[in-house]
């Protein structure tokens, strides 16, 4: 039997969902190792408010933290590697982080196809980026990704999601907004992508899997929710060099260049951005081969030339 490691990162689980469902027309037919992050400590969810904020500038630096052992066999050569993570501001969670850059992911990976599976509010394109750079470093392939998203719009999913992520409740706020997070719907409907992945490991070649899994609409980008990513990703970088001048997370010292960070974050999203998205829409026809270029491009899963 072929063997596949699965390493996920969940805080409420809904990342895992997902990957329970891909992995349904594997059961029984590969041997399946799962191996669920533990940070240590755990990044408490719900959130409390500065915590929330703290996480910011490691993620963005891509700065390791500490997890609790892993516990997959690293004797066993792998067939396929599947990686399931969800979004921290623009960036891989520190947990998957650590484990990208740990001596065990290397000595797994290396020269394995990796599959990644995300669950986001909806700007992933450029931590799948920074996962492609770590999976490349590790000499892995990544033959596929399956990115599911909030399809909400995109300000009353940035109350939800703040919401949801503060209160630890996935109801309908004042029972006016939509329910945080990934529909029901998309979450029940990801074993649809098992059956391209369990053909390919079958068949001993991913060659072609991205675009079968694109053909189920593994990937879905909204034109200017990527615009709006790609220039917050640059401006993050910006202030997660400021903030760690402070000290490294949890030092007090940072207290004060998180709260602007906050405050800047929150203006930006629902003051600026509604205007850039105009404006974004307006100069549409004058961007479309390049915004199309760009859409292709993240759609895939080669790393930039
Ligand atoms: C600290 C933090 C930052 C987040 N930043 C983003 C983000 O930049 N983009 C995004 O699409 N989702 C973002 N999210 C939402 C996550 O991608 C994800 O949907 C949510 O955390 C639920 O995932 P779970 O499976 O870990 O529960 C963020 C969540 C947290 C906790």
């Amino acid at each position: 039997m072929k063997n596949v490691l699965v390493v996920t990162y969940s805080q409420s689980g809904q990342l895992n969902s997902i990957i329970d469902n891909v992995l349904k027309a594997l059961t029984g037919k590969v041997n399946i190792h799962r191996e669920y992050l533990k940070p240590k400590p755990e990044f408490s969810f719900p959130w409390k408010d500065i915590r929330f904020w703290d996480a910011m500038p490691e993620c963005v630096e891509m700065v390791p933290s500490k997890l609790e052992t892993l516990d997959f066999d690293i004797s066993i050569d792998y067939d396929l590697i599947i990686l399931g993570y969800p979004i921290w501001f623009l960036s891989p969670p520190i947990p998957l982080t650590t484990f990208l850059k740990s001596p065990q992911a290397k000595k797994a990976m290396n020269g394995k196809p990796v599959v990644t599976i995300i669950g986001s509010r909806n700007m992933w394109v450029g931590a799948q980026e920074d996962v492609k750079g770590m999976v490349m470093e590790n000499g892995a392939q990544l033959v596929g990704n399956i990115s599911l998203h909030d399809r909400h719009h995109n300000l009353p999913s940035v109350v939800t999601i703040i919401y949801w992520m503060t209160t630890g409740k996935k109801d309908r706020l004042w029972g006016i907004f939509p329910k945080p997070g990934i529909s029901d719907k998309d979450i029940e409907e990801a074993d649809r992508f098992g059956p391209p992945i369990l053909n390919s490991l079958q068949n001993n070649s991913f060659e072609g899997l991205q675009d079968n899994l694109l053909k189920l609409k593994s990937v879905e980008i909204v034109p200017s929710v990527l615009s709006i990513e790609r220039k917050g990703k640059k401006i993050f970088k910006i202030w997660s060099k400021f903030i760690r001048k402070k000290g490294e997370p949890g030092n007090p010292a940072r207290k004060a260049r998180l709260k602007m960070f906050k405050w800047y974050l929150l203006f930006v999203i629902f003051i600026v951005s509604p205007i850039v998205t105009f404006f974004f829409y307006l100069t549409y026809p004058l961007f479309f081969s390049k915004i199309n270029k760009q859409l292709v491009y993240y759609k895939g899963v080669k790393p930039k030339n």
